[in-house]
């Protein structure tokens, strides 16, 4: 499905980013693991090439618009493309509102949302003159409304918006910006939720599991895929269900 098509995909070192790359390395897509923690993202890279994949690790802060710029150029001067943006990496920094340290929402607002724009404007330009992109961001049900969760909740509300602008900016050049907004998917980010918290939540979605990295990279095939050129600017829920109700 991806063959010869080279992608960057930030947050790569774990969790559903590492999903992501192990799911497109297996369809001959040469994968770019960025990561701010480079040592998972390394590891991954070695296991994949021992597979015979297509894959490299490289250290990357996307709130960094130096090293985000290097990086795009850097893939594009050794593989001559850079075909699919995968925008996944992201953090928590949970308080009520009323509690909300000044620092908390600025480093969350600064890695969810500038670091989807920025690694976005870098590829942009060399996906337009190739006149074929993918870019697909990461927002969250929390989009929604979560309590404790104003900082990331504005976040990933913010990518939705962004999503649907640069799809309309980019929409004649043959690329397409999407935004894949998961639930509750068991990874270290809801392994970090208290045990009671996490089974209020599983009360909530309705087909009663959490859900996996492999539910989320199943999407992210499919848009990156040539089979998905028509789908643009949206925002999809893999949540079980969750968003019905809320
Ligand atoms: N796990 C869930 O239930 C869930 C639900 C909704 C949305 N999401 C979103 O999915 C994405 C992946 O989540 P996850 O659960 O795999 O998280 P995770 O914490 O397991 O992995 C996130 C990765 O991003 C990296 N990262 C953090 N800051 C970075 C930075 N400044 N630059 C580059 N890399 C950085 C981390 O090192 C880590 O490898 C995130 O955007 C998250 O908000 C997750």
């Amino acid at each position: 499905m991806l063959t010869n098509r080279v992608a960057l995909i930030t947050g790569g070192g774990r969790g559903i980013g590492a999903e992501i790359v192990r799911r497109f390395a297996a369809e001959n897509c040469t994968v770019v693991i960025a990561d701010i923690v480079l040592e998972p993202a390394a590891e991954l890279a070695d296991e994949l090439i021992g597979k015979g994949y297509k894959a490299e690790a490289v250290q990357l802060d996307v709130t960094n618009k130096t090293q985000v710029n290097s990086v795009v150029e850097e893939i594009i001067s050794r593989h001559g493309s850079l075909d699919i943006l995968i925008n996944n990496a992201g953090i928590t920094r949970d308080a009520l509102g009323l509690r909300m340290k000044e620092d908390d929402w600025d480093a969350v607002i600064a890695v969810n949302l500038k670091g989807t724009w920025m690694p976005s404007q870098a590829v942009m330009r060399p996906m337009r003159k190739n006149r074929w992109g993918r870019i697909v961001n990461t927002a969250s049900v929390a989009v929604l409304g979560n309590v404790g969760q104003a900082n990331y909740s504005a976040s990933k509300g913010g990518v939705i918006s962004l999503t649907r602008t640069l799809a309309l900016e980019l929409a004649r050049s043959g690329i397409t910006v999407n935004c894949i907004a998961p639930g509750a998917i068991m990874t270290p980010m809801l392994k970090e939720v208290p045990e009671d918290m996490r089974q209020k939540y599983l009360e909530r979605i309705p087909v009663k599991r959490f859900g996996t990295p492999e539910d989320i990279a199943n999407l992210h095939l499919f848009l990156c895929s040539d089979a998905a050129s028509y789908i643009t600017g949206q925002t999809i829920f893999v949540d079980g269900g969750l968003s019905i109700g809320m």
